[in-house]
């Protein structure tokens, strides 16, 4: 197992950009920048031994600091939506920015992922990446100390620890918004055989904040619990479908909340290749890259079209803190967020 770290490029206000490259023995090797803790690229072997970078994403730090994508991105301190960019801790009423469209929060007003994250190489397999959000950024209270540890095992494993603690009481939803493409980006992801362990999924308004109904996905597009291809129903005549251009939406994910499960399973049936995610976390945002336009040029100069990438965002549920049903994300003073998910390969 080894961990490098080497020069990226130079931010425009002077600072420097690292990247870190953890590989282990069997070449597998995942690539994070400093810069918004970014998961950068993620080599692994297709079925004949080929070895394919299976992330979308960019060549340059210009296409990190100029995408709306937030590809392989970790994001704070809200992930996903809140509606109107409104919530309320401890009874009293936040505001935070509302970045989309000038009506909701989405992923937090894009503090996290745009920082630039202290990082130290913590074990031959091991990079820790560090940020301090400052009280009030964004309009989420707090100073929030936050590391993101990612480990690469033997075993293709891609962990992700996440730990977070705040001085005072606020909320916290954080996600690594990766986009695979395990073709390694020879065609779109329609192909790919999903599988998600969700026996229901949070529908969502025109605005993509959930309704609140949890509903089951029996008999709907949004039924993965037995393996099928992405684009099988994408085009289903189903109006949550319609509404964001394919699926766009939270998992309700089975199992416990806290407890480590496998969530999802994704298999390119020509590659080989394949990929599934644990989580403790509550839920999962898939996302099939439905509003990509190829207006945006990604890795060996190809245009990111529809489809070009899918996400798994484990998290907990988008709009959490103004649904109390939901399984809650609000965390008191010096109480400690921990999460884990794993990405294998
Ligand atoms: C959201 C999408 C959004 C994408 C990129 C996803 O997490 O759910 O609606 O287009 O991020 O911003």
């Amino acid at each position: 197992m080894s961990v490098i770290k080497t020069f990226y490029d130079t931010m425009p206000d002077g600072r420097e950009v690292y990247q870190y490259t953890i590989e282990n023995t069997n070449g597998i090797k995942v690539g994070i920048l400093t810069r918004g803790a970014t998961l950068n690229s993620f080599v692994c072997p297709d079925k004949d031994g080929e070895m394919g970078d299976i992330l979308m994403g960019f060549d340059s730090l210009a296409g990190h600091l100029s995408t709306t994508t937030y590809a392989g991105e970790i994001i704070g301190q809200y992930a996903n939506r809140l509606c109107g960019g409104k919530f309320t801790v401890g009874g009293k009423e936040y505001q935070a920015t509302k970045n989309e469209n000038g009506t909701t929060c989405l992923h937090g007003g894009g503090e996290y992922n745009s920082a630039l994250w202290r990082a130290i190489i913590t074990d031959d397999n091991a990079v820790e990446f560090a940020y301090h959000s400052p009280d009030g950024v964004e309009g989420f209270p707090g100073n929030v100390d936050m590391t993101v540890k990612y480990v690469l095992t033997e075993h293709g494993e891609l962990e992700i620890h996440y730990c977070a603690v705040s001085d005072k009481e606020t909320i916290m939803n954080f996600t690594n918004h990766a986009y695979f493409n395990l073709t390694a980006g020879k065609r779109d992801v329609l192909a790919h055989e999903l599988q998600i362990n969700a026996d229901c999924y949070t529908p969502t308004d025109a605005l993509s904040i959930p309704t609140g109904e949890k509903r089951p996905v029996d008999g709907t597009a949004f039924d993965f619990r037995i393996a099928k291809p992405i684009g099988r129903d994408i085009t289903a005549d189903d109006e949550q479908l319609i509404q964001c251009r394919g699926y766009d939406h939270n998992f309700c994910l089975n199992g416990e909340n806290g407890k480590l499960r496998l969530a999802a399973e994704a298999k390119d049936p020509d590659s080989g290749r394949r990929l599934q995610v644990f989580t403790d976390l509550p839920g999962m945002q898939l996302y099939t890259g439905n509003f990509l336009d190829g207006s945006e040029i990604g890795k060996g100069g190809a245009p990111l079209t529809k489809h070009a990438g899918f996400c798994l965002e484990t998290q907990f549920y988008p709009d959490t803190p103004n649904h109390p049903d939901f399984p809650q994300c609000t965390f008191k003073a010096g109480e400690k967020f921990e999460s884990l998910t794993i990405f294998k390969v």
